[in-house]
């Protein structure tokens, strides 16, 4: 778990899959001087002082509606399709495109529901949290869409990764949940599976991404952790010196760059930008 200040979506499932136990995340935000969390854990349903596994889990699913809205509000869909397009291996053989923590999926569901890639592209969602992949692959299903979902650890792609040089790892909105000292291995993950390239996109924490995620968050979002979890996002994001500096470490062999958009004159869809490597 990262130091400093938590999301309270990082503490609402155990990654062992155990019970977790209401007080001990009110306390643990708490000792951190997160008060309006806690107060929040603390009014979420339990069991015998057990979070109630099967509300959390609903709440989970909205929490993630709200969060593909974002992201249909910032057109991610269209937006990772015209950088993947530049990254993609020459020739027509099949190409893979892999979302980590992919969530609902909305950003592969949106590509493939508009065609924005060419037909040889696979594409596979992953994520840890397998209620959000059950609910990505049936709204895939349901859309009848040619895109598929697996349970899986961004720090272990092997699994979906056959040909790393045919492949394009992508992400959005996951690296701000990683510790600064996990972003290496992040990196090094895809970097010795060969990957062609990986585009991550993530909130540049500024003032104007933290007064933007605030403003959007009270006038869209419903639910409290939705509210204090899109700010938190964008006060833990990473600045870019960090990701360049882990990605360059974590895929030496890969040229990487973060894409950042105009400080001075913010435009919205700006507030999420890739870093972007590419296997020389
Ligand atoms: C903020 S959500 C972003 C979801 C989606 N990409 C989007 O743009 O709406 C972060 C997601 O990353 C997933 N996640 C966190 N750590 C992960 C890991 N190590 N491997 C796979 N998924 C992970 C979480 O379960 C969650 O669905």
């Amino acid at each position: 778990m990262r130091d400093g200040p938590l999301e309270i979506t990082d503490l609402l499932w155990s990654s062992s899959g155990t019970a977790v136990v209401r007080a001990d995340a009110v306390e643990l935000l708490r000792s951190r001087g997160q008060v309006r969390a806690a107060q929040v854990v603390s009014m979420l349903p339990a069991r015998d002082g057990v979070l109630d596994a099967e509300a959390i889990d609903a709440l989970g699913l909205r929490i993630h509606r709200e969060l593909q809205r974002l992201g249909e509000e910032l057109q991610l869909g269209r937006r990772v399709a015209s950088v993947v397009r530049t990254l993609l291996p020459a020739g027509s053989a099949p190409v893979r495109v892999v979302d980590v923590g992919c969530g609902l999926g909305h950003v592969l569901r949106s590509i493939a529901a508009r065609g924005e890639l060419p037909a040889h592209v696979d594409l596979v969602g992953v994520d840890l949290n397998a209620v959000l992949v059950a609910e990505a692959s049936r709204l895939a299903a349901l859309e009848g869409l040619d895109c598929r979902f697996v349970s899986a650890d961004a720090f272990e792609p092997g699994g979906v990764i056959e040909d790393g040089s045919r492949t394009v790892v992508v992400s959005s909105g996951l690296m701000h949940h990683l510790a600064p000292e996990d972003l290496d291995g992040f990196f090094a993950a895809q970097a010795r599976l060969g990957v062609a390239a990986f585009a991550h996109w993530d909130i540049a924490p500024c003032l104007w991404s933290t007064m933007g995620a605030w403003l959007f968050h009270q006038a869209r979002m419903r639910e409290a952790v939705s509210r204090h979890d899109g700010v938190m996002s964008a006060r833990r994001a990473h600045p870019a010196e960090t990701l360049l500096a882990a990605a360059s470490r974590g895929a030496p062999d890969h040229d990487v760059e973060v894409r950042e958009g105009s400080r001075w004159h913010p435009r919205a869809l700006d507030v999420l930008r890739p870093l972007v490597g590419v296997r020389r």
